[in-house]
């Protein structure tokens, strides 16, 4: 075992101002156990930890001035066990879940305060304890790269698909899924909803993306820069029926036109805010609850989910031998520009540190 435990830390104070250090390695106590970690995928999460925006949860709005370690997704192996572990063994190959202490069911505000990379240390470093209960099993057939991609990004798309069915009955056949613009949690959507026999529709500002997503399956794809009425285009390729299941991941300037081209019955989850959190003054949402009867839509806010789920979804992974879309690895000491990478909207699918040499 190394003698150090490397980490990087942010005072959320901006993504030119994380800094590299390191500290004693942890020793795990009752219940837990010590993971060395492999490789830690990123999230648009961390830049707004790391630039101090992630302030839309009152419980885990984190202290500025603190140091913290960002980050919440990795892939790495059991290092050492602590008293009372039974469900795992030196060498087992793991995941982290974001929340750890979220185990089923609905997420309760108590469940927010053990939230990976804010408020608790998150993973970007060599080693970190986690309880016993906090982490899941990694497929084997899964780099440590692409397994890293799966607690966030993978475990959302698979809420957003199969959050409103019940555990064991996932679905998806038959059914319209659209997912917007091609980052981490629309492009695991895409892949899950594809091997779940659903059509797929891609919105995306770049043509280039949309070729890739094509490659990776997807049925319909949309520039929604070239054709800002693009839910106009969706109404069209759905024969004037809408989008059963969409991936909300816009907010402000997307919201409306998803209640314009969602389905009667259909199913929008509120995921993200990547065009801001604020209302869009010409978004016309004043009648939210007229949008939502008219065609008696469900509008579901989504906080990642519980960790019976994501094992669910693991099994389905392995099932299908979906392989999460890795765009690019930088090496642990590329931390700082892997986040400037990342925040620069330019990857398709996900973003790897790779943390053991
Ligand atoms: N609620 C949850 O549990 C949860 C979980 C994960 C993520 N999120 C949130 O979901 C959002 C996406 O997260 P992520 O990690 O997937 O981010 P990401 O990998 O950085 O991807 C963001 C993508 O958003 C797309 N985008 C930007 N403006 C858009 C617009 N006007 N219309 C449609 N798409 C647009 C871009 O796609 P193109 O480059 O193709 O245009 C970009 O690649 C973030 O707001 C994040 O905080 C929430």
């Amino acid at each position: 075992m190394a003698e150090t435990n490397r980490q990087w830390q942010t005072r959320q104070d901006g993504l030119d101002k994380v800094t590299k250090t390191s500290s004693a390695i942890p020793k795990p106590g009752d219940g837990e156990v010590l993971v060395r970690i492999k490789a830690v995928s990123l999230n648009y999460r961390d830049t707004e930890v790391v630039m101090g925006l992630y302030n839309h949860h009152k419980t885990v709005d984190g202290e500025s001035s603190n140091d913290l370690v960002p980050c919440s997704d990795m892939c790495g192996e059991i290092a050492a066990i602590g008293p009372n572990v039974t469900a795992w063994k030196n060498g087992d190959r793991v995941l982290s879940t974001f929340i750890p202490s979220h185990q089923t069911g609905q997420i309760k505000e108590h469940h927010m305060a053990s939230g990976m990379g804010l408020p608790l240390e998150g993973v970007l470093q060599d080693y970190r304890v986690f309880p016993a209960t906090g982490i899941v099993k990694a497929p084997d057939y899964l780099s440590d790269e692409e397994a890293s991609c799966l607690p966030i990004a993978a475990v959302t798309a698979w809420m957003a698909i199969n959050g409103m069915r019940p555990l064991g009955q996932s679905g998806g056949k038959g059914e319209t899924v659209l997912v917007q613009g091609t980052g981490g949690v629309s492009i695991s959507g895409l892949q899950i909803a594809k091997a779940s026999g659903a059509t797929t529709i891609v919105t995306s500002s770049s043509d280039e993306k949309l070729k890739r997503a094509k490659e990776l399956g997807a049925d319909h794809v949309i520039n929604y820069r070239t054709n800002p009425d693009w839910e106009q285009a969706v109404m069209e390729i759905t024969k004037g029926n809408g989008a059963d299941i969409i991936f909300e991941v816009g907010g402000a300037k997307t919201l409306r036109k998803s209640f314009d081209c969602v389905t009667f019955g259909g199913l929008i989850n509120s995921i993200g805010y990547v065009t801001g959190k604020t209302d869009d003054p010409e978004g016309d949402l004043t009648n939210i609850n007229v949008l939502a009867l008219r065609k008696t839509v469900t509008l579901k806010g989504i906080i990642n989910g519980p960790r019976d789920r994501f094992e669910e979804m693991c099994d389905f992974y392995a099932q299908h031998r979906i392989n999460p879309l890795v765009d690019r690895v930088f090496g642990f000491d590329e931390a700082a520009k892997a986040f400037k990478f990342l925040y620069s909207g330019s990857h398709f699918g996900k973003v790897v540190v790779r943390v053991a040499p």
